[in-house]
């Protein structure tokens, strides 16, 4: 199967890749497998004082679309709030990374991965 000019792009040349310390109460780490394939997504947002999610990273174990999907989403969700962060959806990766139908699921897998991430600083938030 062919993957998309943008898929090889980001796939070549990740953005974001990388790990924060998951302790940090500035950072939600969302960990997210996809049980068709077996890989494995962790996807990680540091948010400012204001709510903004001033930076991401991501490390992902998977085919070409999951890690290009990440990559993309990783670009997408830095400077904006939670909740504008939550609204991405896998469709408008899938459509930006032109994914076939057999690799829709990678793409869901960044979604999912985003709501993780944010549930998981929200739970951080709260327990202080
Ligand atoms: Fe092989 Fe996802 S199915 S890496
Ligand atoms: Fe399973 Fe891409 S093939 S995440």
């Amino acid at each position: 199967m062919a993957y998309s000019d943008k898929v090889i792009d980001h796939y070549e040349n990740p953005r974001n890749v990388g790990t924060f310390d998951k302790g940090d109460d500035t950072v939600g780490t969302g960990m997210v497998g996809a049980p068709a394939c077996g890989d494995v997504m962790r996807l990680q947002i540091k948010v400012n004082d204001e709510g903004i999610i001033e930076d991401a990273k991501f490390k992902t174990y998977g085919c070409g679309s999951a890690i290009a999907s990440s990559s993309l989403i990783t670009e997408w969700v830095k400077g904006k709030s939670l909740d504008d962060a939550l609204a991405i959806k896998n469709s408008e990766i899938a459509e930006e990374l032109e994914l076939p139908p057999v690799k829709i699921h990678c793409s869901i897998l960044a979604e999912d991965a985003v709501k993780a991430a944010v549930a998981d600083y929200r739970k951080k938030k709260e327990a202080q």
